[in-house]
């Protein structure tokens, strides 16, 4: 059931690492390759010798090894965390829960965590006490909301000698809901997804151009987050620093709202969802100076504009199934002109974000959110990192596919 899944197993160092040979066994068992990745304190726990024999790859610990000459060699987790299919922790101590929470590196198994593209499992395992405390509840909680899928502890006897919820589960529970996770279709699969992200430049002359301040951000999320629930997605941005390393996620740059209309219009009649999350200029200068713009030259004194076309609004007309979701970022007021581009552009869905809320919109990591479908009340969500934000909003667009 696991043939050619690629399984990158992170153990963290607590007695319940015992079992984790059990876990490679079952897992290479139903197919899997599984490469592993411990903390130092986890080969206290279990043999690295043990582990690498029976998953037939080195066991990687450390930042850098001693390669067959002898040499310094860098392990790379970049590789591993995009060698992986999945990745599942376990056991996850309440050390390592916490560090993953807030974005700690201080190990391997941290920075492949951090590097790993793929569905991520935690698996927990502590004390009872430790595992019922608020940090811990809220720790899994965090990771949860990232998307995360936690495998929970189960009950009976633990190392201390008292008897409670903090076992980590049965290897073959873990096995389970790793089949269960690869057997079932994942939300979005079999969906195709447009998407815009970033701003659009106008170009003024050859080396200005009319801007926004849009980062690319929350475009891309929703792109990543999309991907890894299944779908075909054709991400078509703006000028962004931004790189995009989904297999699932097909990126074309375009720089002007044109050139965005015609990388739109290219892939819109067979997607199912499209998205317009770019900050797509209105306007555009109508001349195009084919020379730069001197100082003091009299064309610069005022620059004649014309109306872009309003991409998401001639979609809106052209529409047969596809479900289509705007943005609208406002300043003041809100929900009233969200809810009228909502019917003005003939969307499904509309997501506000307003300058008013501090740590939203344009160029933050984070925003803050309501989500209206077509004739419903606005659905509001609090200030979150932009991953999390587009978990959000896919949760919402799933409900009315
Ligand atoms: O990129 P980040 O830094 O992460 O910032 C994210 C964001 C703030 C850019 C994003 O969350 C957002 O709000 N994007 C839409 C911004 C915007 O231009 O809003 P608007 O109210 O002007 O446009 C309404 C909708 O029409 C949007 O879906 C927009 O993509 C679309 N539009 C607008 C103009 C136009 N000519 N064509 C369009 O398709």
């Amino acid at each position: 059931m696991l043939r050619g899944k690629h399984i990158l197993l992170g153990i963290s160092g607590g007695i319940a690492a015992y079992k984790t040979p059990y876990l490679v066994r079952l897992l290479t068992k139903a197919g899997a390759k599984v490469k592993i990745v411990l903390t130092e304190s986890a080969s206290h726990f279990v043999s690295p010798l043990t582990l690498a024999t029976l998953s037939e790859h080195p066991v990687a610990a450390d930042f850098t090894f001693l390669d067959e000459q002898g040499q310094v060699s860098w392990n790379n987790h970049v590789e591993l965390g995009l060698w992986a299919d999945l990745m599942i922790i376990a056991p996850a101590t309440a050390n390592t829960l916490s560090k993953m929470a807030q974005g700690q590196s201080d190990n391997l198994l941290l920075v492949s965590y951090l590097s790993a593209k793929c569905p991520i499992f935690i698996a927990p395992a502590m004390d009872l006490d430790m595992y019922k405390h608020p940090t811990t509840k809220s720790n899994l909680k965090v990771l949860e909301g990232y998307g995360h899928i936690v495998i929970p502890a189960e009950k009976g006897l633990l190392a201390s000698g008292l008897s409670g919820e903090g076992r980590m589960a049965e290897p073959q529970h873990i096995v389970d809901a790793i089949l269960d996770f690869f057997t079932k279709p994942l939300p979005l699969h079999g969906k195709k997804v447009v998407i815009t992200a970033g701003p659009t430049y106008e170009p003024i002359d050859p080396v200005r151009f009319i801007g926004n301040r849009s980062s690319g951000l929350m475009g891309f999320a929703l792109a990543e987050q999309a991907a890894q629930m299944g779908a075909k997605v054709i991400l078509i941005s703006g000028p962004t620093h931004l790189e995009q390393t989904h297999a699932g996620v097909l990126l074309t740059r375009v720089e002007t709202a044109l050139q965005m209309q015609e990388a739109v219009l290219e892939v819109f009649s067979d997607c199912d969802v499209f998205i317009g999350a770019a900050a797509v200029a209105d306007y555009r200068p109508k001349e195009l100076a084919t020379q730069k713009i001197k100082k003091g030259a009299t064309s610069i004194s005022s620059i004649a504009l014309v109306e872009n076309p309003d991409i998401i609004g001639d979609l809106g007309r052209i529409k047969k199934n596809q479900f289509l979701v705007g943005f609208a970022l406002e300043s003041h007021d809100g929900l009233k002109y969200a809810q009228d581009k909502l019917k003005k552009k003939n969307l499904d869905a509309i997501v506000l974000n307003t300058l008013e809320h501090q740590g939203a919109g344009f160029g933050y990591e984070t925003n803050q959110i309501s989500f209206i479908h077509i004739g419903q009340s606005p659905v509001s969500f609090p200030l979150k990192s932009k991953s999390e934000v587009a978990i959000d909003i896919w949760n919402e667009i799933l409900k009315k596919l």
